[in-house]
């Protein structure tokens, strides 16, 4: 352990000594929050959002459904009205690919909205209902026409749908209630068809299905995707209330209640739950389980401060386990009350016995142990890992809600456009974004419009600042003070070095115009408060370099396999850097480097360059829940002098170009910014984590798809011959569920490999259920 670390903590301790000042009016404790009286703020708030890139002057980005004709009164039907407002104005509906300039926010008033028809969520909608008394969807007693009430991917003749899957992103449902009580019973309908990718989002929403025992209602259905974050979610009655399958994914907060299967999961590669509650129903967990290359099945599954009540099997595998990998399973602390058996074969067989009592570890899969390289095939309890204090509140993982700013009164809120901020994407917002923090920041919650708002100088977002955006809102860096490779500069700073206080910032897309090689896209500053864990925070809100509308890092000029890093083609030097004194609590955080134009051109794939994913250097507490990082040339995650991390399912992949160029190229490793100097596999890392501490993973996908555009590496599952490195100068790491796919090893220590895929292969990815240092 090097010394730093010491130094570190002296330091934060004397942060926390030195409180912050509170007593005027704007202050680092944020806005107060009083019961506010009449609507919820996004209802009153004055619509100035835009899209400035859609040709269309007249484009509404925020539609209520009330004004298409939506009645809400539970008895007319109001399916076609909801249907045009998620439409009308030439959106991304079938036939459209993607496109980010058609951005919607549905908002639905508190009523009852009676549907008779499928709801077609198109590309980059919002479904947003009042936060303080949730509107009801009910699907009606003769509802027909899909197989979904809410569908992000309907399907068309022959099997084909509306939107690839993997491609599936911006979608978003808050503050619902569905309600499929009036089905009939034995309908085999599902309440929201949620087949989507990364930059999705739930948040507060109640699915009602029936209790009856002869139910066939299913609340979601979930058949693949790339995600994804979703939380804060209940589900109550039904066959299966969750039917779940997509690459990765977590999930936080999912109550189920009287259902005869609460989760069944029917693939995935890596999947966490984090903070689940089931009472009542016949199975909480029922896992598909004993597939193979060719049919996939559940790779690796998280199941993390759980609550189980009154329910027969808290855990099954649907087939019986083999002394051998077949589907790993993880559970972390479950606390039973009258369950019969806690995991159970196929056929009930017991395998771990039930009863009133809590489960600290228990695993099966393979368990590597420092650098051996020989799994040793385990299905039973471990011993408890090492959880610092920092990271847990009564002895659970801290997590927070995504703040919706239920009791702010409409007189707090600024907009930031009718402060004089343009965001047409051509004016330079930084004075008068600049000048919106300074005056308000810590005494109003600060609105962004939705518009693109050009910045060209370092934007200083101070401690104390609640900011929210309108259907991810893009604040967007470009200019000469961000060209320098060799003076990188920070586009959004978030706080001071040595700040502590408050910090919210939600539904925001942070964004380049290029070329821009020299961005440091976000800093991230700012330590929570004392007795305050999570404070300092950021929710559905991600970083995107390149690929889009007005980025200028897309299609037209950096299509693949033509450049190997054109200068106009440098899109950042580092996505999102958690600097030393920082705490951080991000939540569905993707950092995103675009490997195709999502406006132009069908999908086509490009070559863009961004140095740097996500770089921690904090020490802590950060809490990564469902976050993501993707085709950075050297790394996606590097954490350096870092301690006490949960990182709770992170995505990766590298760049599809790799090795043409050869990683690190087309930029150099820079030993002040703790850069790995290793890249003998000439490939970029997935993850790693040098000189830290206390840093426990729970749920890591990293893939490699690629080798200069061509995948017949993937067959040979050798796309590049290691991901992911530990240096043996860290203490307590502890990785459970690692994926891999396209990686002859898995991992390496100090840069040796240490675990082969082939020892691990179960689907399409390798999986380790658990290696410890
Ligand atoms: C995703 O699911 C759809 C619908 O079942 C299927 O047609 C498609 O092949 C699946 N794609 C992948 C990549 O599994
Ligand atoms: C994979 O599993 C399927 C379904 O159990 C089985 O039909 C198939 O033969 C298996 N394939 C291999 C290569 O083991
Ligand atoms: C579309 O891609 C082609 C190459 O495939 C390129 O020549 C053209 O400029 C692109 N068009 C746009 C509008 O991006
Ligand atoms: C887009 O690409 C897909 C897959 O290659 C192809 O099936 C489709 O016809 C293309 N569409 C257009 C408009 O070029």
């Amino acid at each position: 352990m090097a010394t730093r670390l010491g130094l570190l903590a002296i330091a934060v301790a004397s942060l926390i000594d030195s409180s912050f000042a509170l007593g005027s009016q704007c202050s680092a404790a944020g806005i107060p929050t009083t019961a506010a009286s009449g609507s919820f703020w996004l209802e009153s708030v004055a619509s100035q959002g835009f899209s400035p890139l859609n040709p269309d002057t007249g484009y509404k980005v925020k539609r209520s459904v009330k004004d298409f004709g939506a009645v809400g009164d539970g008895v007319t039907d109001d399916s076609d009205a909801i249907n045009s407002a998620i439409s009308s104005g030439n959106r991304c509906g079938l036939g459209c690919v993607e496109s980010t300039i058609v951005p919607g926010l549905i908002y639905f008033p508190p009523g009852k909205y009676l549907v008779k028809k499928p709801i077609v969520i198109f590309w980059y909608t919002q479904m947003v209902g009042d936060a303080k008394n949730p509107p009801s969807i009910i699907a009606a007693p003769d509802f027909a026409g899909g197989p979904a009430i809410l569908d992000a991917d309907p399907y068309i003749a022959d099997g084909a749908q509306y939107w690839v899957n993997q491609n599936n992103f911006y979608r978003s449902l808050r503050n619902l209630v569905l309600d499929m009580t009036q089905l009939p019973v034995d309908a085999g309908t599902w309440g929201i068809h949620w087949q989507v990718s990364q930059a999705t989002s739930i948040y507060n929403l109640r699915v009602e299905m029936s209790k009856d025992p002869a139910t066939n209602h299913v609340g979601m259905f979930m058949e693949n995707g790339s995600g994804g974050y979703m939380g804060d979610m209940v589900f109550n009655g039904g066959k299966r209330a969750l039917d779940l399958g997509n690459q990765q994914f977590t999930v936080r907060n999912l109550e189920v209640n009287d259902a005869q299967v609460a989760i069944y999961t029917n693939w995935n590669w890596v999947w966490t739950f984090l903070d689940t509650k089931v009472k009542n129903c016949g199975i909480a967990f029922l896992i598909n389980t004993g597939g193979n290359t060719t049919a996939q099945t559940v790779g690796a599954q998280n199941i993390l401060d759980a609550s189980i009540e009154n329910t027969k099997i808290f855990v099954q595998t649907t087939t019986n386990q083999p002394d051998s990998l077949a589907g790993g399973i993880v559970i972390d602390n479950a606390e039973l009350k009258g369950v019969e058996i806690a995991v159970a074969d196929k056929d009930g067989g017991v395998i771990l016995a039930g009863g009133d009592q809590t489960i600290a570890s228990w695993v099966q899969g393979n368990v590597y142990e420092g650098t051996s390289n020989t799994p040793k095939y385990v299905r039973s309890t471990l011993n408890a890992v090492k959880k610092p204090d920092s990271l847990l509140e009564d002895g659970k993982w801290v997590t927070r809600t995504r703040p919706q700013y239920e009791n702010v009164s409409p007189d707090d809120i600024i907009s930031v456009r009718a402060e004089g901020a343009k965001g047409d994407g051509q004016t330079d917002d930084t004075a008068a974004i600049q000048a919106v923090f300074d005056k308000y920041a810590g005494c109003k919650l600060i609105f962004f419009d939705h518009g693109m708002y050009l910045i060209t100088k370092t934007i200083e977002i101070p401690v104390g600042t609640q900011m929210v955006g309108e259907a991810w809102t893009q604040l967007m860096a470009s200019g000469e003070a961000f060209s320098d490779v060799n003076n990188p500069t920070v586009a959004f700073r978030v706080g001071k070095p040595g700040d502590q206080g408050v910090l919210e910032i939600s539904d925001i897309a942070f964004t380049t115009r290029g070329p821009t090689p020299g961005a440091i896209v976000v800093e991230w500053n700012v330590h929570d408060p004392e007795g305050q864990k999570g404070a300092a925070g950021m929710w559905d809100s991600f970083i995107r370099i390149g690929g889009a509308e007005g980025t200028n890092l897309n299609s037209a000029n950096c299509e693949k396999l033509t450049n190997t890093g054109s200068p106009e083609c440098m899109a950042a030097f580092l996505g999102l850097h958690i600097t030393q004194q920082a705490s951080a609590y991000l939540e569905g955080t993707w950092v995103w480097l675009a490997d195709h134009d999502i406006d132009h051109n069908n999908s086509t794939q490009i070559s863009i360059f961004s140095g740097r994913g996500i770089y921690s250097e904090s020490a802590g507490p950060v809490w990564l829940i469902g976050t993501g990082s993707e085709h950075h040339a050297l790394y996606q995650y590097n954490l350096v002098g870092a301690e006490d991390h949960f990182l709770c399912v992170i995505q990766t992949e590298v760049p599809y170009y790799q090795p043409a160029p050869l990683a690190p190229a087309p930029f150099t490793p820079e030993c002040q910014w703790d850069d790995p100097t290793d890249f003998s596999s000439g490939y970029a890392w997935a993850l790693r984590i040098s000189d830290s501490e206390n840093i426990l993973i729970y749920g890591a996908g990293t893939y490699s798809f690629f080798n200069n555009y061509e995948q017949a590496c993937i067959d040979t599952r050798n796309c590049q011959s290691v991901i992911n490195d530990i240096s043996s100068d860290s203490e307590n790491i502890q990785i459970f569920s690692l994926s891999t796919v396209g990686a002859d090893k898995m991992l390496s220590v100090d840069g040796k490999g240490v675990i082969d895929q082939s020892a691990n292969a179960e689907g399409f990815q390798s999986t380790v259920t658990y290696w410890t240092q």
